[in-house]
């Protein structure tokens, strides 16, 4: 009897102590949030960020910024928000720490749980500046004062707090890391693709979880059904005849070397952020989507 009630009690602390680490707060590093913001680099980033392609209705011609089309995922329709300065409808009221726990943790004001359609697993990889500059860019833009829709997701997606489970077992904050042994073109094209361009978010396959599966990054599911992604790996890119300027044009004018259109998702890509870049930065991504330096 002794060695079972024992047996019991430790089992009770090991569920407990499992339950405590599954709700505990996700750490992360820190960021400086004294950098001085400037609107102008701000837009800039929104463009790197495909920020508008998602959280404007294009479609139907919505304000910048102030809600988007649904995210169609099998776990259900995710509505982009309002992201507008307006203090009730969109973000107006945030502080520059709540924005940077939204695009570091998934981490909202008053620890509200985002959900992952927002890349934030992506976003993580930024730079303290880049956040900077982003928040006083949003806080600079037109307000708009209508909410946007709710989101259409069923139970048990539909419970916040679930995300953070989900966190615990597949994101880790963390910011990008340069490799000292490659080029600092190559490094900026890393970062930007990795970080603020998310193109992992789609070109990356995803568990049943919805979790990107990191070690077959830019491996595309090109053998799901439609709508596919293709897989953009050094390898894959070059044997579809892409070199640098070939990527660049492709990238921007959204013709593939077979002159076929990159259409439907690329295509608000292309049109909603790669062709609002700098060269430099063009040449950057492209350098590191074909590793030639
Ligand atoms: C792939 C589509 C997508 C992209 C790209 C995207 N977002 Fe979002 N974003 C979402 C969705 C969906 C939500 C809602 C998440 C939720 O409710 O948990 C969201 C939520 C947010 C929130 C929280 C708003 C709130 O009221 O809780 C902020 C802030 C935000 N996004 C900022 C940005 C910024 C800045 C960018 C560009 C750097 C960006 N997003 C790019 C889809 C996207
Ligand atoms: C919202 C989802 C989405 C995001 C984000 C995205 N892509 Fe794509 N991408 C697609 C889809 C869908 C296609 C296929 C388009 C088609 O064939 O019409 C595609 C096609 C491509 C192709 C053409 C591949 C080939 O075989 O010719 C390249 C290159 C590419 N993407 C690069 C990128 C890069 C670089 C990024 C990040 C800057 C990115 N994509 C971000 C959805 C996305």
């Amino acid at each position: 009897m002794r060695r079972w009630s024992i047996f019991l009690v430790l089992l009770v602390v090991f569920a407990l102590a499992g339950i405590a680490y599954f709700f505990s707060p996700i750490g992360g590093p820190k960021r400086d949030l004294s950098l001085a913001g400037d609107v102008t680099r701000g837009q800039y980033v929104i463009r790197l960020g495909g920020c508008v392609a998602c959280h404007t209705d294009l479609a139907a011609g919505g304000a910048y910024l102030a809600g988007g089309l649904p995210l169609k995922t099998q776990f259900g329709d995710f509505v982009p928000p309002n992201i507008t300065s307006d203090k009730q409808a969109g973000i107006g009221a945030w502080t520059l720490a709540e924005f940077s726990g939204a695009m570091s943790k998934g981490l909202g004001p008053g620890g509200k749980h985002l959900y992952p359609s927002f890349p934030f697993d992506s976003y993580t990889k930024m730079s303290d500046q880049d956040i900077v500059d982003l928040y006083v860019a949003l806080m600079a833009t037109d307000p708009i004062g209508v909410k946007a829709a709710d989101h259409q997701i069923g139970f048990p997606f539909n419970i916040r707090l679930a995300m953070q489970g989900w966190k615990r077992l597949f994101f880790t904050p963390v910011r990008f890391a340069p490799d000292a042994t490659r080029s600092e073109r190559w490094n900026r094209g890393a970062y930007l693709a990795n970080g603020p361009a998310h193109c992992g978010a789609c070109h990356t396959p995803r568990n049943a979880f919805g979790a990107a599966q990191t070690d077959q990054r830019f491996a595309g599911t090109p053998t799901g059904t439609k709508p596919f992604f293709p897989a953009i790996d050094p390898e894959t890119l070059r044997a579809r005849g892409y070199d640098e300027a070939g990527l660049i044009d492709a990238l921007t004018g959204g013709f593939d070397p077979d002159f076929d259109t990159l259409g439907g998702a690329m295509g608000e890509v292309i049109n909603e952020s790669l062709l609002h870049w700098t060269p430099q930065d063009l040449a950057a991504l492209s350098a590191y989507l074909l590793d030639t330096d």
